[in-house]
């Protein structure tokens, strides 16, 4: 049964919510997986198409999930409920909220490592690679990092929409930005940049395949929190005259601009210290830690370095707590305080076997035995394996389906008159038609297809 709360918080200020969602938008994600993705994929003209895919997909969609939001004013299965009542659609709500917490399981995992390197010395004898597989591998260092994480995501999203997410997001994201422009300045005046950015920013068309496409809307997709209702969630706390395209589009070009830098950030760092760009979560702390330790006030900058990736994946981990906890709130007579503790503790659970399954465990550590090493490479652990199932797949799949319940059961045009409040000036006259098609057909149709290919072109 629903508890309705009358005085259901909002964020204070439009600001309050572009800087919460933003944070949400910016993670792990933007810091190191774009800029190897863009530079594994013909460098600018990666960056052209993720540009598109954000602009004619995931840019419309972040416009449907807020609209879910904020009519329903409750989280994602509460949203649904609002439309449609009690129906199977609720699933779907709840679907997201599952995804959420799995993806916060091992998301605090990874960012309880970046805590871990914020007081590493990175200067040291040892090779990073096996450094980083020693601190990965020691219970002792991951698990308190991991749980301290979590604690501290608890104590942020206990004290509430404004107390805690707005305010804290006010805090962090300004000092994201100034650290990331630090590292950036640092990265681009080494000497022997210059190869760096023009390996990022000079497009190889030669370079551009389906395959690339379908990185660039999976990039597109996951950076800006799509699929798992975090962006219902915090469109319910948007009050009722709010723009909904004004306020979506600030997060995407906050969200892009970011991505962007970072970028000019790893790139010049990379190359200038003789290092092959790669791919992959690990190497941020293995490839970079490298160029850290080599570099002129190299410790100091890596020490910033790892600090903005940890308060990154903080200000990501808030929302990914944050739609859980609003589930319990709405539905059950929780207060927010136990509500937050307890989904805390459930994501401490479950995230233990992924904080363990980098050496610590070895039975953790490799699950080829039942998946593999097709799908997820060599000896795959449990961390991976989660990341894979949560993080990809059940991301998107909900994406998809949210899609069709926002274009046709609850229906598109329902749905636009939430996005652009008062029948406004929101989207002109082709806009609303143009919106429409990509709910109802582009964004479901594209979306599946690429889930098929990538599944298709893991397995073969
Ligand atoms: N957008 C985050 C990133 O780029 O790292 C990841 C993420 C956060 C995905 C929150 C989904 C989410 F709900």
């Amino acid at each position: 049964m629903a508890f309705p709360s009358p005085e259901r918080e909002q964020w204070s200020s439009r600001l309050g919510f572009v800087l919460a969602a933003a944070g949400s938008a910016v993670g792990l994600g933007n810091i190191w997986r774009f800029p190897f993705k863009a530079g594994d994929n013909g460098g600018g003209a990666f960056v052209l198409i993720y540009l598109a895919c954000l602009l004619l997909l995931c840019v419309p969609y972040l416009f449907a999930e807020l609209a879910l939001g904020r009519n329903g004013k409750r989280n994602p299965v509460g949203a649904i409920r609002a439309v449609r009542g009690r129906s199977p659609w609720s699933l779907v709500g709840g679907l997201c909220v599952a995804t959420g917490l799995a993806i916060l399981s091992y998301y605090a995992v990874v960012a309880g490592w970046a805590v871990g390197y914020v007081f590493r010395d990175l200067a040291t004898a040892e090779a990073s690679d096996v450094a980083f597989a020693r601190f990965t591998a020691d219970p002792l260092w991951v698990v308190p990092l991991f749980g301290g994480f979590l604690f501290a995501t608890v104590g942020v999203v206990a004290r509430g929409v404004r107390q805690g997410i707005e305010r804290w997001a006010k805090i962090l994201m300004p000092m994201l930005f100034v650290l990331l422009c630090l590292v950036t300045f640092r990265a681009v005046t080494l000497p022997g940049a210059g190869a760096g950015l023009a390996f990022y920013l000079t497009p190889d068309f030669s370079e551009v395949s389906g395959l690339m496409v379908v990185e660039a809307l999976g990039q597109a997709f996951f950076s800006l929190s799509l699929g798992v209702g975090t962006m219902v969630t915090y469109g319910s706390y948007l009050p009722d005259d709010e723009n909904l395209v004004v306020a979506g589009g600030y997060v995407a070009v906050f969200d892009t601009l970011i991505a962007l830098m970072a970028g000019l950030m790893i790139f010049p760092a990379v190359f200038a210290m003789g290092q092959d760009p790669a791919e992959g979560p690990s190497l941020v702390f293995v490839v970079l830690a490298d160029v850290f330790g080599a570099m002129p006030l190299g410790s100091f900058v890596g020490t910033l370095f790892f600090l903005l990736l940890a308060i990154a994946a903080f200000t990501s981990s808030i929302p990914l707590l944050e739609v859980f906890v609003s589930y319990l709130v709405d539905e059950t007579t929780w207060s927010r305080r136990t509500a937050a503790l307890s989904a805390g503790g459930v994501a401490f659970v479950l995230g233990l076997p992924s904080a363990l399954s980098q050496g610590a465990v070895p039975a953790l550590s490799d699950l080829s035995w039942l998946v593999g090493n097709q799908i997820l490479g060599p000896s795959p652990g449990v961390l991976d394996l989660v990341d894979f199932l949560w993080g990809s797949v059940a991301l998107v799949l909900g994406a998809v389906l949210l899609s069709v319940f926002v274009g046709w059961v609850w229906g598109a045009d329902e749905a636009l008159e939430e996005v652009r409040p008062g029948n406004g000036h929101a989207m002109g006259r082709w806009a609303g038609p143009l919106w429409r098609a990509a709910i109802r057909y582009a964004f479901p149709v594209t979306i599946l297809a690429v889930l098929v290919v990538d599944l298709l072109y893991d397995v073969l």
